[in-house]
């Protein structure tokens, strides 16, 4: 059975110790939402160093205290866009190291009882296209509301887009490979599958209801 990384293409799995450490602490349904939200944070922070780790940058010539050199800066601004509501919870540890960064947002939620997205706000930046963009999701089950999304920035102009969530199934990276082939997707987990509610088996539950204390 080949590892995750080698099934899908242009899937990054941040198999660090410390992340995988936290996450299990987030899975454990004995986890509150106050400490849930802070994992959250801490893993999107960890994730986003290496998330960035090929973003464009040009030149610039500064002056230190000693002498003269080149340094570089990044090229664009960075545009990040949480998916409402779980993917606000990722949005401070992002913007620790983003401070400069753009926010876009996207309102999707899942119909209950067929799974398919229905977008309720969508407002993202004048110059979003311009830049790099970081969409956010904690979950991405099957995949509906992140294919959503994506189309959204792409009509919008975006190219440059990076999915990063936390745990994905399996049929989600299927069916954002199928309809964005060449979307990096950067997650902390591929889990098993969906269960028959299109739920992320073993996952860790409802991600919004989790970090917002609304089951
Ligand atoms: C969750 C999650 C994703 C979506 C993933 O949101 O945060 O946006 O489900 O499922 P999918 O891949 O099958 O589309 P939810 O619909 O529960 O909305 P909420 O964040 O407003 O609770
Ligand atoms: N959304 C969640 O929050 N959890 C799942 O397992 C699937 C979709």
């Amino acid at each position: 059975m080949p590892s995750p990384s080698a099934r899908f293409k242009s899937v990054r799995i941040y198999d660090h110790p410390l992340i995988q450490h936290k996450l299990t602490i987030m899975r454990d349904q004995r986890t509150e939402h106050e400490q849930f939200r802070q994992l959250l944070n801490q893993i999107a922070g960890l994730m986003a160093y290496d998330i960035c780790s090929n973003l464009p940058v040009t030149s610039h010539e500064i002056e230190t205290p000693i002498a003269r050199m080149t340094g570089v800066k990044l090229a664009n601004t960075t545009t990040i866009v949480p998916i409402l509501r779980a993917g606000l919870a990722m949005m401070d540890g992002l913007l620790a190291l983003f401070p400069e960064a753009h926010v876009g947002h996207v309102g999707i939620f899942r119909d209950e009882k067929t799974a398919k997205p229905v977008t309720y706000y969508a407002k993202f930046p004048a110059n979003i296209a311009h830049g790099p963009v970081i969409l956010v999701d904690p979950m991405l089950a099957t995949g509906g509301s992140a294919v959503h999304a994506v189309n959204l920035l792409k009509e919008a102009g975006c190219r440059d887009i990076r999915l990063v969530c936390l745990v994905a199934a399996p049929e989600g990276i299927t069916a954002l490979h199928a309809a964005h082939p060449d979307l990096p997707i950067h997650v902390a987990s591929v889990d098993e599958r969906l269960n028959e509610r299109f739920y992320i088996v073993p996952g860790l539950g409802d991600a919004g209801d989790r970090i917002f204390g609304t089951q």
